[in-house]
């Protein structure tokens, strides 16, 4: 029986976000720069029976029940649904979160090893502007993997965009209609200070208030309960049902209105670097304790170490904020 994942301030952690690699095929201007990073060399990166492993354990004995897989772009890890298989025997519900390209190929499959559900980034609907803001010309691929996510039944299928001022905040209410169209739930996120060039700039953020005003202008919005996670968690979206619809719209208001204190979160990097927060400034080197040859119990003493460490929340916009060292596309959003 697992014995839960509890930090000093009582949180109790069952979610854990995997990124599969710190590669990508897009290059969002609000994440990485043109030339993209300096990527992983690939002897870095856990391989599957090391994810595997570690997973295991956080199942059987730290009590996670929910892990999604991120990036970087996690489709671009080869023998995905493979992967799938594997960690979806273990038993927790498992989740994606993609840009969405070659979802239409994979779709299928990864739905046939045991994927759940699919979070897919698409910041606007417009041909030329995606490729502005993505500097690819792939928005068709999306729209295709999203129908492709639907019809196999990874749902609901989220849609994740991040308004910025003066870039695409002229069509967040045409995303809701999209989504609500094809039976997608629309979320919005607050831009965070994570993307690998600090440019980030807090008056180009859309708050939350703001795109709730745009969007309580247009409908009623009805807020909805939160379904609290097993261990009590909160997850970070707040969402809203258009009334008199079925259609679900969601806001994640990281800066503006931090939900640290319900936090149930901790993250593996692709390079097997534990971390207690999107936040942290330290990480713990579970790919050295692996490749050290060491055993279940001292991966689970590591990881409840890290947890020990974590601490009550980011402080965005105060004079303590240390951005971390890693970007968001090396630590998988
Ligand atoms: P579900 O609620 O399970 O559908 O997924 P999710 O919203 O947690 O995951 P997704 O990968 O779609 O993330 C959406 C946005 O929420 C991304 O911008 C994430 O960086 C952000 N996010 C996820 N977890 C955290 C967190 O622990 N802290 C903060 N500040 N942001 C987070
Ligand atoms: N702030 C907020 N969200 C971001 N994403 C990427 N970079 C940032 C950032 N700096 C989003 C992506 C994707 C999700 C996983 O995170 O658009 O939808
Ligand atoms: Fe790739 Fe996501 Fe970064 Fe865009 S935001 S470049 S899709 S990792």
């Amino acid at each position: 029986v697992p014995v839960p994942l509890t930090d000093r301030f009582g949180r109790v952690h069952t979610d854990l976000r995997v990124s599969l690699t710190d590669r990508c095929n897009l290059r969002c201007t609000y994440c990485m720069p043109a030339e993209g990073l300096n990527w992983l060399p690939r002897a870095e990166v856990l391989t599957d029976d090391e994810i595997v492993r570690l997973v295991r354990i956080a199942v059987r004995r730290l009590g996670i029940t929910s892990v999604r897989l991120t990036g970087g772009e996690p489709l671009l890890r080869r023998g995905l649904p493979e992967l799938v298989g594997r960690l979806a025997a273990l038993g927790p519900e498992l989740s994606l979160t993609t840009n969405g390209i070659g979802l239409a190929r994979t779709a299928v499959a990864l739905r046939e090893a045991g994927l759940r559900r699919v979070n897919v980034s698409l910041d606007t609907l417009r041909r030329d502007r995606y490729q502005e803001l993505t500097r690819r010309d792939r928005i068709d691929d999306v729209f295709a993997g999203l129908a492709a996510a639907r019809a196999a039944g990874l749902e609901p299928v989220k849609v994740n965009a991040v308004p910025v001022r003066g870039v695409n905040e002229d069509e967040v209410v045409d995303l809701v209609e999209f989504c609500a169209a094809h039976g997608y739930r629309m979320r919005f996120i607050e831009s965070m200070p994570l993307d690998a060039q600090g440019a980030w700039d807090r008056s180009a953020m859309i708050t939350a208030d703001e795109l709730l005003a745009v969007l309580g202008a247009r409908w009623e919005l009805v807020p909805l309960e939160p379904a609290p996670a097993p261990g009590g968690g909160r997850p970070p979206a707040e969402e809203f049902r258009i009334a008199g619809t079925s259609t679900v719209i969601g806001v994640i208001a990281s800066v503006t209105r931090p939900f640290c204190g319900t936090c149930d979160r901790v993250r593996l990097t692709a390079d097997g670097q534990l971390r207690n927060c999107l936040f942290a400034t330290e990480e713990s080197d579970l790919r050295a304790l692996l490749r050290s040859g060491a055993d279940d119990d001292a991966i689970e003493t590591a990881w409840r170490r890290t947890i020990d460490r974590k601490g009550p929340g980011h402080e965005i916009g105060s004079a303590g904020f240390t951005r971390p060292e890693r970007p968001m596309s090396a630590i998988g959003g």
